[in-house]
């Protein structure tokens, strides 16, 4: 009797679960922007967007950029990395519940270095690539650290502060026509992130469009 009631309490609660998922399920299906985004032909990569196709090409021929995870950020910029934790590039993971957090048409935007050698693949085997992280807008960081190493000096970037130019395109790269409600004033919000925290000074909110 009480085995009955034990079982059925948890097919219930199976049942729920599955009523649940399939409703985020529903919901996502139905944002016009994700059915855009999954029915495009283009396949996304910022870094070799940002750095056109013979510079990326070249330097990941070269074999000497490779992604390293935030936690080696943090060894040395550690007021960067905790004030990071408050900006939600940090949990773009998030968005991809319901189904997509292995699609290809998904994770260039929403995980660092995804389709780039040595980027992220899976929550499984890359665990400390996930979300947009430092190196998600600064491109990999093995030479940085080498060279910071050595010289205690910045350097090593696709995507340093040495190249705003890349930076901009980086940003531009994942905030593209059809993901533009970030922000409505681009050179503000670049500038913001020079901070540590970039949402400190201004609360100003968000364009909505
Ligand atoms: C061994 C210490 C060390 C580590 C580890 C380290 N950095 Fe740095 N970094 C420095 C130093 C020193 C500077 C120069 C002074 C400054 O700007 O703070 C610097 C400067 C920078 C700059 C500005 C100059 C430039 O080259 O663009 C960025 C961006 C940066 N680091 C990002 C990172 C990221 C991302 C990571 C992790 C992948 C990282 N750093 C890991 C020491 C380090
Ligand atoms: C080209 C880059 C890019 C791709 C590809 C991309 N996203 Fe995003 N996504 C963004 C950006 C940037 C935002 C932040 C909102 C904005 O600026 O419009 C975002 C926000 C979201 C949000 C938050 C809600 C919202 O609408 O603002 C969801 C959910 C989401 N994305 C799901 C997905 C899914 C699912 C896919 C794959 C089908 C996907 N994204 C592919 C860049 C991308
Ligand atoms: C959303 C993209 C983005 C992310 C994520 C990001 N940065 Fe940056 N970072 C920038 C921009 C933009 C600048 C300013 C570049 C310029 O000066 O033109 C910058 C500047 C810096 C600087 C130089 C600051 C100064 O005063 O000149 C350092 C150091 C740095 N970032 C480290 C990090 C670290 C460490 C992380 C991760 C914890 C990180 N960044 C994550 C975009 C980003
Ligand atoms: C690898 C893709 C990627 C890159 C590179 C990137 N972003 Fe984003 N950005 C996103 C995604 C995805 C979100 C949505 C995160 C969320 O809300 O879940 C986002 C969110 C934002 C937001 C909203 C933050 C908030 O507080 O609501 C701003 C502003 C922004 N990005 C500006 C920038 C700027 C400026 C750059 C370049 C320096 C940049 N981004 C680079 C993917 C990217």
């Amino acid at each position: 009797m009480s085995l009955v009631r034990k079982i059925s309490g948890r097919s219930v609660a199976a049942l729920s679960i599955l009523i649940f998922t399939g409703s985020i399920l529903h919901a996502a299906d139905d944002d016009p922007r994700i059915k855009e985004e999954l029915s495009s032909s283009k396949q996304i990569n910022p870094l070799k967007q940002a750095l056109g196709e013979s510079a990326y090409n070249k330097a990941m021929r070269s074999g000497k950029y490779y992604y390293v995870g935030n936690t080696k950020c943090r060894l040395c910029h550690r007021k960067f990395f905790l004030g990071r934790k408050k900006d939600p590039h940090d949990y773009a993971m998030k968005d991809l519940k319901g189904g997509y957090e292995e699609n290809p048409k998904c994770l260039p935007c929403h995980s660092t270095g995804y389709g780039v050698p040595n980027g992220f693949i899976s929550k499984k085997e890359t665990p400390r690539l996930a979300n947009v992280q430092c190196e998600g807008c600064h491109g990999p960081g093995n030479r940085h650290i080498k060279i910071a190493r050595k010289t205690k000096k910045g350097g090593g970037f696709l995507a340093g502060t040495d190249r705003p130019d890349i930076l901009k395109k980086m940003c531009k790269s994942c905030h593209t026509e059809r993901w533009n409600r970030s922000y409505k004033d681009f050179h503000a919000a670049y500038s913001k992130y020079k901070n540590a925290d970039p949402n400190k000074k201004s609360k100003a909110k968000i364009a909505q469009k």
